[in-house]
């Protein structure tokens, strides 16, 4: 048995999805919501880095049921722990579904912030 009922991953640390939206207050309002279901301690959310479906995010997964989510906001929080935390059901509205692997796509951001993104990756500065 592991160390938690359930262990959610927020994409806060990747270069794309904190362009799609407050990364940081998804995990804020996953941790309330969390409290307030009662579950602090069993229902663990962490920061992660970038899962590769870049484009697609924010991006949030729920393990150990391998759901994942997409285009989440922070007032998505609620319903992902009612819904799926605590009822164990997939969250329909917001379930992402792409083949396994590498799904990024940056064709969804302007070229000037992948121009901008990848200056900064470069250590060079942006034009
Ligand atoms: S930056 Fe979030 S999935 Fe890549």
């Amino acid at each position: 048995m592991g160390q938690y009922t359930k262990h959610v991953f927020v994409c806060t640390f990747g270069t794309w999805c904190n362009h799609d939206g407050d990364t940081g207050a998804i995990v804020t309002r996953l941790n309330e919501a969390v409290e307030a279901a009662g579950l602090k301690g069993q229902v663990r959310i962490n920061k992660s880095g970038c899962m590769n479906q870049c484009g697609h995010g924010p991006m949030v997964v729920v393990y150990p049921d391998n759901h994942w989510y997409a285009g989440v906001k922070p007032e998505d929080a609620e319903e992902i722990v009612a819904t799926d935390i605590v009822g164990g059901q997939v969250v329909a509205r917001l379930s992402y579904e792409a083949p396994p692997g590498d799904n990024k796509d940056l064709s969804r951001y302007p070229a000037e912030v992948v121009a901008a993104e990848q200056a900064k990756r470069q250590g060079a500065r942006p034009a």
